[in-house]
């Protein structure tokens, strides 16, 4: 065999692997383990929407779809962001469906970014921020957030890591891991700051309908921010979708014009049988919704009282379906911890420093699982603070 040069991009292999994949791998070769480890709804996707799809399928909606997606469901997300944020998008030119928001995502930052353009992320985060800011040639630059600030990002960090070359801010919220949502008042701090620095706000709102007891503030509806905004959406977690694999984003036409080439040359377009389903999701999906979400929301009270009565003191989450309690109590790091937990109670959790070094000391234990196997994973974990606290 000839000898080969190495082949791999540099900056392709730079990026560490996921730190959460490590749990589930253990996880899976072990009987009788509760998995608080998941970032997904455990719900089924509800019946109607199954029903479209199905249906769908069955009258030969098998082709590819146009670039953009079926023009009525881009029309049915314009309907739907309107009657919930009152931000209005034409959905000719400014809405892309989408390969979920994970495509979206690339998408927004493989047509915005220059080689070496900046892009602030608060920390801890979902895992594929800053490796897809890598992808799309840019840098990332972390900004910490910490739970004295109830993990929401403050404009002053966020000024301090300006630079002439940054170009952008993405930010999640409701967040994953932390379970944080920005209040009002914070959000126009930032917007207040995008607009002093003329910065891209990419926002992912991917978990805007999972909120308790708040509103969530729709980023490009705060004033002067629809012209610098991509908004990120998608149907993955309020209508338990994810392997339909369908989302969308929002922006400006100009922007959303290069998004689509990107789409295009590279994707075509989404499955088109999961269009119908988010069509379906979109028109009959409401109270489906509503009955996922009052019941994350009777398993986060759950959690977030037992975790802080056995010790694990538990930052108040109002939206996503984590809780990101400390583990200082233990003197162990994330890792340790979630490695010996599992051994010991068989209870996976994900180490916080798998979402960015911001999230050591914490540990993200995710509330799409059954009550009844919450209630369990509690006294499991019970018995092991006990031993180790
Ligand atoms: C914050 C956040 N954004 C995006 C995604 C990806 O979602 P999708 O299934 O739409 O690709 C996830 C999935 O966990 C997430 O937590």
């Amino acid at each position: 065999m000839h000898r080969v040069r190495n082949f791999v991009s540099e900056r392709i292999s730079e990026v560490p692997p996921s730190g959460i994949r490590r749990f589930f791998d253990i996880a899976a070769t072990m009987d009788d383990v509760i998995s608080l480890g998941i970032g997904e709804p455990d719900f089924d996707t509800p019946e109607p929407i199954v029903q479209a799809g199905m249906a769908a399928l069955k009258r030969g909606e098998t082709h590819y779809s146009s670039n953009s997606g079926l023009m009525e469901l881009r029309r049915a997300i314009a309907e739907h962001l309107d009657r919930m944020y009152g931000q209005t998008y034409n959905p000719v030119s400014e809405i892309l469906v989408t390969v979920g928001v994970s495509e979206a995502l690339y998408l927004a930052l493989a047509a915005t970014l220059d080689p070496g353009d900046e892009v602030i992320i608060p920390h801890p985060c979902f895992v594929s921020y800053a490796p897809e800011v890598t992808f799309a040639g840019g840098t990332p630059v972390i900004v910490p957030t910490t739970v004295e600030n109830d993990f929401q990002v403050t404009a002053e960090d966020v000024a301090a890591a300006i630079t002439p070359r940054t170009k952008a801010l993405l930010i999640g919220y409701p967040n994953n891991p932390t379970g944080a949502v920005m209040s009002q008042e914070r959000l126009n701090e930032i917007a207040t700051v995008a607009k002093q620095h003329d910065l891209l706000v990419i926002s992912d709102e991917i978990y805007d309908r999972l909120v308790y007891g708040v509103e969530h503030v729709c980023f490009p509806s705060l004033p002067g921010m629809y012209e610098r905004t991509v908004l990120l959406q998608g149907f993955s977690k309020a209508y338990a979708m994810t392997g339909w694999r369908i989302g969308y984003a929002a922006a400006p036409a100009d922007i959303l014009g290069m998004i689509r080439k990107v789409h295009q040359y590279t994707i075509m377009c989404a499955p088109t049988v999961s269009q119908y389903a988010a069509l379906a999701a979109l028109r009959e999906g409401e109270p489906y919704v509503q009955e996922m979400t009052a019941e994350y929301d009777r398993r986060r009270r759950l959690i977030v009282d037992g975790m802080n009565e056995i010790g694990l003191k538990c930052f108040e989450p109002q939206g996503a379906f984590y809780a990101f309690p400390s583990i200082e109590i233990t003197g162990m790091d994330g890792n340790t911890f979630a490695e010996t937990l599992l051994n010991e109670e068989k209870v996976a959790v994900v180490p916080g420093s798998a979402f960015g070094e911001a999230g050591e000391g914490f540990v993200r234990c995710s509330y799409a699982t059954a009550y009844e196997k919450i209630e369990e994973a509690l006294e499991r974990l019970h018995r092991f603070v006990r031993r180790h606290g």
